[in-house]
């Protein structure tokens, strides 16, 4: 499985961003899952480098490409500093007004610099008449739809439940929904790529992963990794969630 670190803006100090990417290199190297740190922009080039089999990306990137964009950090600036991800869409940018134009718009531009998107959606709130799947619908079709079918396979996608990020484990979605949801997702991917291929795109869940409910969440979902916030910050509780993973997987 892919598990990915969204660091958010919890660390702060590079004494502790050195502590989670030295715990990350070690638990790399006693699990078979792929560990990936999305981390503050200056961490990228703190952290980058050496032997480390840990990856990183960013948590956004500039929509514009350089120029006159006072405090913009463009995707060519990350890339160049070792990142190889690019974190797009995450629902706390959403709510600060970015638009599925804007996120495109990003999402082309790390394509343009070879870097990996993972593009955040998900749903605001669960209604009875299944409006949500609507509004997950379009925030994949938005940008999938606007992109070749060799950009679509370089995609992540990771699901994430507006409802269910920074509460806890008893408190994020069920296998039985995930299941649902990622069955869904695959079948929108089908709409840009032929079926078979759509099942190659990789799915990731976010929202309130804690080494509890990850294992559950893992089973029977075909999710095929983890974007995980707050429980990602902590080397006890990084370490537990990665290690009932390897356990269990
Ligand atoms: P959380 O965050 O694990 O703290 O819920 C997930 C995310 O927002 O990426």
């Amino acid at each position: 499985m892919l598990i990915v670190s969204n660091w958010k803006a919890y660390v702060e100090t590079s004494a502790r961003a050195k502590e989670l990417h030295k715990a990350a290199a070690l638990l790399s190297k006693k699990t078979s899952h792929e560990l990936v740190l999305l981390v503050p922009a200056p961490y990228i080039g703190l952290l980058a480098g050496g032997k480390s089999q840990v990856a990183l990306g960013s948590q956004d990137i500039s929509v514009t490409v350089g120029g006159a964009t006072t405090g913009e950090v463009t995707a060519g600036a990350v890339a160049e500093l070792g990142a190889k991800f690019a974190l797009v869409g995450h629902s706390e940018r959403r709510a600060m007004g970015e638009r599925d134009d804007v996120i495109l718009e990003k999402t082309k531009h790390a394509l343009a610099h070879g870097l990996t998107p993972i593009l955040c959606v998900g749903e605001r709130e669960r209604d009875e008449d299944a409006r949500y799947l609507k509004e997950v619908r379009s925030q994949l079709t938005a940008v999938f739809g606007e992109l070749s079918q060799k950009e679509c396979m370089q995609m992540i996608v990771a699901y994430e439940p507006v409802w269910a990020i920074g509460k806890s484990a008893s408190e994020a979605t069920t296998p039985e929904d995930l299941r649902e949801m990622v069955l869904y997702i695959r079948k929108v991917l089908g709409d840009f790529v032929p079926g078979k291929a759509a099942l190659k795109i990789p799915v990731l869940y976010g929202g309130s992963t804690e080494a509890a409910n990850a294992p559950s969440l893992a089973h029977g979902t075909e999710i095929d990794g983890f974007l995980v916030g707050r429980a990602s910050t902590d080397v006890a509780t990084y370490s537990a969630l990665v290690q009932a993973l390897s356990r269990t997987l």
